[in-house]
Parts: structure tokens; sequence; C-alpha cells
């Protein structure tokens, strides 16, 4: 059985990863109007994690015998300056995520919450891996800088990612 601050701070974290995903969402929408659908294929496949993660803590607290709170979800940024805008604030966006997962993890932690733990060290890698990734995006844009042509090619790249694929 969940405690109660436990299943309240679960409840959050799964609003947060819904909103996260709505992030990436906006994102797709962004990319297609600024004909780039390569970063639009990858910011949809990662709208699709999103949705997964927000349902396994979802799941989780239903396993546990606790009771699923579906909160309201702030809207998303829709407009950014540049492509590299936009993936700057999915890095940033990422490393916020990646501290509501540890001060989830120490509250775990705190109410000595085994199994809660365990779940969430998946999300601890998973953190590591998502932040890599938008960080490398970043890198590569910041690489391409205001050449047209350099940023047609890692439009074709990102593109490559496939449905469920990690980026
Ligand atoms: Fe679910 Fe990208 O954090």
């Amino acid at each position: 059985m969940l405690k109660p601050a436990l299943q309240d701070a679960l409840n959050e974290q799964v609003k947060n990863e819904f909103y996260s995903a709505n992030v990436y969402l906006a994102m797709v929408a962004w990319f297609e109007d600024q004909g780039l659908p390569g970063f639009a294929t990858w910011m949809r496949a990662q709208y699709h994690e999103e949705l997964d993660h927000g349902m396994k803590i979802f799941d989780f607290i239903l396993d546990r015998d606790g009771k699923v709170v579906i909160e309201a979800i702030d809207a998303p940024p829709l407009e950014y300056a540049s492509p590299l805008e936009a993936f700057e604030a999915a890095y940033e966006n990422e490393k916020k995520v990646s501290k509501m997962i540890d001060d989830l993890y120490d509250l775990a932690n705190a109410e000595h919450d085994h199994a809660t733990q365990v779940m969430l060290q998946w999300f601890i890698t998973e953190q590591v891996e998502e932040e890599a990734s938008t960080k490398l995006a970043v890198d590569k844009l910041k690489l391409a800088g205001s050449d047209s042509g350099a940023l047609f090619v890692l439009d074709q790249q990102f593109g490559a990612r496939q449905p469920g694929q990690e980026a």
C-alpha cells in the first residue's frame, strides 16, 4: 500500500510526464510547420515515449492498490525561434524531469518504500539517456549554425528514428 505523500507525488509525476508528452507534441506541430518533417518524426517518437512514462507510473499506482488522480495539465509552449531553441527547451525540460525523479526517489527512500525505489531506478537510467539525446541534438544544431544544407542533412538523420526507438 502506498503512503499518502508518496501516492500524491507519483500522481504529480504522471501529470508531469503527460505535460512532457504535450511539449513534444507541440514540437511535432512546430517542426512540421517549419518544413522539417525529420525533426517532427523524432519529436513524435519522443511524444509516445513520454506517454509510456506516464502510463508506467499510472499502472504502478494501480498495482500498489493506490488511487490514481488525473490532474489538469498546463498548456505547452507552441512557438520557438529556431530548431536549436526547441531542442534547448527539450534539454532543459529533461533536466527538470531528472530532478523530479531524483526527488521522488528520495521521498520513496524516506518512506522506506522499496518497491517504488526499484520502479524509479528504471526512470533514473532513462533520464540519463533522455538528457544525453537532447543534449546531442543541441550540440549538432549548434555546429550546423545557419548552414541550411547542414540543417537539411540533420533533418534527414533525425527522421530515421522509428516509433518506439530510443533516440
Ligand atoms: Fe519522461 Fe523525457 O522524461
